[in-house]
C-alpha cells in the first residue's frame, strides 16, 4: 500500500466466471493448476451456501477480477504477484490456534471448525484503503460462531488475528520487508461479534482461491480491506488493543479502526471516491460511502467516538 495507484484491468482481461472455471478445469487436466496459482491443490468441491439478508444486490465482480488484482504482500507487492505465486502455499491440512482469554483454547483443524457451520453467501462491497473497490460474493459464516464455541471470557476486550508464517512458500516473507511478518490484525470484541463480520472460506461457491486468503480469511466489509486478514492461523482473545501490521508500519496513515470514511483523507490521497475494478479505464469514480455503505448496521458501534480522531 506504499505503492501508488495502478491502472485498472483492461476489458479484454475480464472473463465471465463460467469461462474462467472452464479454463481452470482444462488447466487442471494439464497439471498446471498449481503453477497458475489458483487453488493450491485442493479438491474443487462446490460449497453449499444459503443466501443472506446482508448481501448487496450490486452485480459482483468477475472471478477473474477478484483473483487477479490482489493485495497479499506475503507473495509480493504487485497486484498480480498473488495470482502468480500464491499457488505454492499449502492450505491442506490447516488448523487454527484459538487462545488467550477463552474457556476452550486449542489448535483446531479447519474441518472441525467448519463442522455444523452453515455457509452463507455474503455479497459484500470491498473497499481498499488505496482507493479501489470491488463487489465480492464471499462464502462464509459469522466469526461469532468460532468465538462463542471458544467461550470468550469477560476480561477479553479485543480479538487478535495472525496470518500463517511460511517463508519457504511465501516469497514476500523472504524478500520484502515492507511489513514485519507475520501479518497481524485486530478488532474490538463487539466488532468481532458483529453479524457482518465473517470468516470466509470461498468465493462464488468454490473453495477460497489462494491469492484471496485460502483456506480461511476474515472479511469486515465496513472497514478498509487491510483489516480483512488472509490465511488465518491464530485467533486470540486479549485484554488490550493488539498491534496491527499496517498501523505498526505507519500509524498516521493506517488507524486501528480504519472504518471506511470519505470524510477522513489518507495523508497522501483523498478517500472521497473510489475506482471500481472491472469498470474499464473510463468508468467514472464512484462516491465512497460512510462505513462503506453499512452505516445502518454498524454506526451504533461508534456512538460517542470522534471518527476523525479514531481513524
Ligand atoms: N492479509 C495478509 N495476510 N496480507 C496482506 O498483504 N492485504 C490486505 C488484506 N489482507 C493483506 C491481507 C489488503 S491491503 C487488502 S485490500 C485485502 O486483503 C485484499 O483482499 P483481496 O486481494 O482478496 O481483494
Amino acid at each position: 500500500m506504499t505503492t501508488s495507484f495502478r491502472p485498472g484491468l483492461k476489458g479484454s482481461e475480464i472473463t465471465p466466471k463460467a469461462a474462467y472455471m472452464n479454463r481452470r478445469q482444462i488447466m487442471a487436466g494439464a497439471g498446471a493448476l498449481l503453477a497458475a496459482g489458483t487453488i493450491g491443490g485442493r479438491a474443487e468441491a462446490k460449497l453449499t451456501t444459503v443466501p443472506s439478508k446482508y448481501s448487496t444486490d450490486t452485480k459482483p465482480n468477475t472471478l477473474d477480477d477478484i483473483t487477479h488484482y490482489n493485495n497479499f504482500y506475503e507473495f509480493g507487492l504487485d497486484k498480480t504477484d498473488p495470482a502468480r505465486f500464491a499457488g505454492k502455499l499449502t492450505v491442506d491440512p490447516w488448523s487454527i490456534k484459538v487462545d488467550g482469554l477463552v474457556d476452550n483454547p486449542g489448535s483446531y483443524a479447519l474441518g472441525d471448525i467448519l463442522k455444523g457451520v452453515t455457509l452463507e453467501e455474503r455479497i459484500y462491497r470491498h473497499r481498499c484503503v488505496e482507493g479501489w473497490s470491488m463487489v465480492i460474493p464471499w462464502d462464509g459464516f459469522p466469526l461469532k460462531t468460532v468465538l462463542d464455541r471458544a467461550g470468550v471470557q469477560p476480561s477479553a476486550k479485543y480479538i487478535a488475528f495472525e496470518t500463517v508464517m511460511r517463508p519457504e512458500e511465501m516469497p514476500g516473507q523472504r524478500s520484502n520487508n515492507v511489513l514485519v511478518w507475520p501479518y497481524v490484525e485486530g478488532l474490538r470484541l463487539d466488532e468481532a461479534m458483529h453479524p457482518l463480520t465473517i470468516l470466509a472460506t470461498g468465493i462464488y461457491g468454490e473453495p477460497m482461491p489462494t491469492q484471496d486468503g485460502a483456506p480461511i480469511r476474515l472479511v469486515v466489509p465496513w472497514k478498509y480491506g487491510f483489516k480483512s486478514i488472509k490465511s488465518i492461523v491464530r485467533i486470540s482473545a486479549v485484554a488490550d488493543q493488539p498491534p496491527t501490521s499496517w498501523n505498526r508500519e505507519a500509524a498516521n496513515e493506517y488507524g486501528f479502526y480504519s472504518n471506511v470514511n470519505p470524510h477522513v483523507d489518507h495523508p497522501r490521497w483523498s478517500q472521497a471516491s473510489e475506482r471500481r475494478i472491472g469498470g474499464g479505464l473510463f468508468a467514472p469514480r464512484i462516491d465512497t460511502k460512510m462505513f462503506n455503505g453499512y452505516s445502518d448496521e454498524v454506526a451504533s458501534l461508534y456512538t460517542g467516538m470522534d471518527l476523525r480522531k479514531f481513524f
